[in-house]
């Protein structure tokens, strides 16, 4: 099978990884990819929303199967583009369609679409800019923090929890002023859940799922979950809470009424869907829904995936995903990323890095690296993933420290405490 693989980052890199393995790949291009995923696979001058660039690659290749990493070229509509079109409309995309990608598009319907299939989720209301008297009167029903949402995407920025109920009037009124321009347009208000995150994911065909290991990422820069957030400094997989007992609730409560809801609601979703949960005194809900994989989970969650990726792809895409098999490799892994000083913050690029042969068992995936001149350099924020088995998780830690203290580069910068907290 040709697959072409859309995205750059570390989650792509280790898609890649993991197709690469199989023996029925017989070709892998990413598009555009970065300096990790030409080790595993060709890369591909076209950007992952170039539909009619994707489009004549797609014919002039032969590509069996396109596999979408981020949320931008769905949410854009590329499974729809696809469809619609009678020379592509055979090749299967991974990914939602339009409709469906609108599960991580508007939060405003996502939380719509969890209170009609009963899914818990935190208590809301949405209100745009005619209505900001009723929501300055719905946060004086809350209790502080303050959780504020812009409607649409705004590349993860969009999210604000404010300490006191001033704070949060003068955020609701600059956010429906247009401080996230249409994003912010409406804005979800709701109420502050206290308790530790969880990433799960699952495939789906649109009628089965199968569900992947469980990650926790780290978003703050600082240890102790402390300063900026981040896109992510590191990730674990398995979660030690997530027990088999709190995943059957997971499974009951939010993935099989999520699946069978998209179906009854006739949105159109084969691929990823990435429940960014919180255990609240033992009960799961819904903090968010993305339409892909989270980053960098990804890069924890493929390692322990022992199954044939291609297999379940095809399961997605033919819709034979309850005959396929799923198993997960039962050691720890813990993700570091390694990243430009100064992130999240003023950085630069194209620092050389070295140590690429001293990582031993480490497996590396690049997020923002690139090729000069047969030179790997940094090339942007978040810059290598450093992640490893482990007996335990503390062990797997320890491995992925060490790793990254062999990789050198001017201004590297790494959290040491991954995972700590769960231990
Ligand atoms: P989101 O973009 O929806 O993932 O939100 C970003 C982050 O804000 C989440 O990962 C949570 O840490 C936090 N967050 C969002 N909604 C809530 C909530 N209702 N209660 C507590 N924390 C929240
Ligand atoms: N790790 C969170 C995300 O990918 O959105």
């Amino acid at each position: 099978m040709k697959i072409l693989l859309l995205g750059s980052g570390g989650r792509e890199h280790a898609i890649a990884w993991k197709l690469a393995q199989s023996q029925r790949l017989e070709k892998l291009f990413i598009a555009p990819g970065n300096a990790g995923t030409s080790e595993v696979g060709e890369n591909v001058a076209l950007k992952a929303d170039d539909f009619p660039g994707i489009r004549q690659f797609v014919l002039d290749k032969g590509i069996d199967m396109v596999v979408v990493g981020p949320e931008d070229p769905l949410v854009k509509g590329i499974y729809d583009y696809f469809k619609a079109d009678a020379d592509l409309k055979d090749v299967p995309v991974i990914g939602p369609s339009k409709q469906g990608a609108v599960l991580e598009g508007s939060k405003d319907f996502a939380k719509g679409f969890m209170q009609r299939h009963n899914i818990p989720t935190a208590r809301y209301q949405t209100f745009d800019g005619e209505h900001l008297a009723e929501g300055l009167a719905f946060l004086e029903t809350l209790q502080a923090p303050y959780v504020l949402k812009a409607d649409g995407l705004c590349a993860g920025k969009g999210v604000l929890i404010l300490p006191t109920l001033e704070e949060a009037k003068k955020e609701l009124r600059e956010m429906l002023g247009g401080m996230f321009g249409t994003a912010s347009a409406r804005v979800v208000i709701e109420e502050f859940l206290s308790g530790i995150e969880c990433s799960v994911f699952v495939l789906t065909d649109g009628r089965d799922y199968k569900i992947l290991p469980e990650a926790k990422d780290y978003k703050r820069i600082g240890e102790g979950d402390t300063g900026l957030n981040t896109g992510g400094m590191g990730s674990v997989s398995p979660v030690p809470f997530a027990t088999k007992e709190w995943m059957q609730k997971v499974e009951d409560r939010i993935i099989r009424p999520t699946v069978s809801g998209l179906a009854e609601e006739g949105i159109d979703y084969k691929g990823f869907i990435f429940f960014g949960l919180i255990n609240v005194e033992g009960d799961p809900k819904v903090i968010e829904y993305n339409c892909r994989m989270g980053d960098p989970e990804t890069e924890t969650v493929m390692l322990r995936l022992k199954s044939d990726l291609v297999d379940l792809l095809e399961g997605v895409a033919t819709q034979t995903l309850r005959e396929r098999a799923i198993a997960f490799d039962p050691r720890p892994v813990v993700c570091v990323m390694l990243v430009s000083g100064g992130y999240p913050q003023q950085y630069e690029k194209g620092k050389p890095m070295t140590g690429f042969d001293q990582v031993g068992e480490s497996i590396l995936f690049h997020a923002g690296t690139a090729l000069k001149d047969g030179q790997i350099v940094t090339n942007g924020g978040r810059v290598l993933a450093v992640s490893n088995y482990g007996q335990t998780q503390a062990e797997a830690l320890a491995k992925s420290m060490k790793g990254a203290e062999e990789i050198q580069f001017e201004g590297k910068y790494y959290r040491r405490d991954i995972g700590q907290d769960l231990a």
